[in-house]
């Protein structure tokens, strides 16, 4: 039996702090997104872009997942298959992101978010194998804080969500 069996219920704080965060970004996602459909923004948008709406399709599910996975008992069978549904999300959120070019044409300052990613999944679920359990649970914990900071980033005005948003 590993160690996280034995960790109950309770959240930690810094992690109800993540979920939180997680919470309100994608909150605010489901607002941009109503109000975008309503507004017919989302018809006249780049959503005909495939690696968008790929990208899209991996990190939306990821939001509540992650928090889901974070804020319930950690080490039993669904915490496993839960956590690797969701490690596999957020990979695909990375690689897909590579299809996703700024205003310039060019890589961002945020491809470094994904490179991180693609370090940081494989890393966190070694570290579950080799019994490494605070180290697991720091390294998947960031990286939940890393998707819900890039979601609320996508809020910003000027970039698509924020203009669906705020428009
Ligand atoms: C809920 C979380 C996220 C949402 C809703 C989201 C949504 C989007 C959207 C709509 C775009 C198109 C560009 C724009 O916004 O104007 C985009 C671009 C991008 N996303 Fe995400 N994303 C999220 C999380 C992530 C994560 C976790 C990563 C990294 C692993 C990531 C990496 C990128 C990159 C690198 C771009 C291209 C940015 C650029 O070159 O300007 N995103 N994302």
């Amino acid at each position: 039996m590993n160690d996280l069996a034995h960790s109950g219920y309770a959240i930690p704080r810094r992690d109800r702090l993540i979920v939180t965060l997680g919470v309100i970004a994608g909150g605010a996602i489901l607002l941009a997104f109503a109000h975008g459909l309503a507004s017919g923004a989302v018809a006249r948008s780049s959503m005909r872009n495939l690696w968008l709406v790929l990208h899209l399709v991996a990190v939306l599910p990821a939001l509540p997942l992650g928090a889901y996975v974070l804020a319930r008992r950690k080490g039993d069978a669904l915490h496993r298959a839960l956590g690797k549904l969701w490690a596999v999300l957020m990979l695909a959120a990375a690689l897909t992101s590579f299809g996703l070019r700024g205003m310039t044409g060019s890589f961002s300052a945020i491809h470094l978010l994904s490179i991180v990613v693609l370090v940081m999944i494989p890393r966190g679920i070694l570290l579950a194998r080799r019994h490494r359990i605070e180290a697991h649970r720091r390294v998947m914990s960031l990286t939940y804080l890393g998707l819900a900071v890039a979601g609320l980033f996508t809020l910003l005005p000027g970039r698509l969500l924020g203009t669906w948003l705020f428009r």
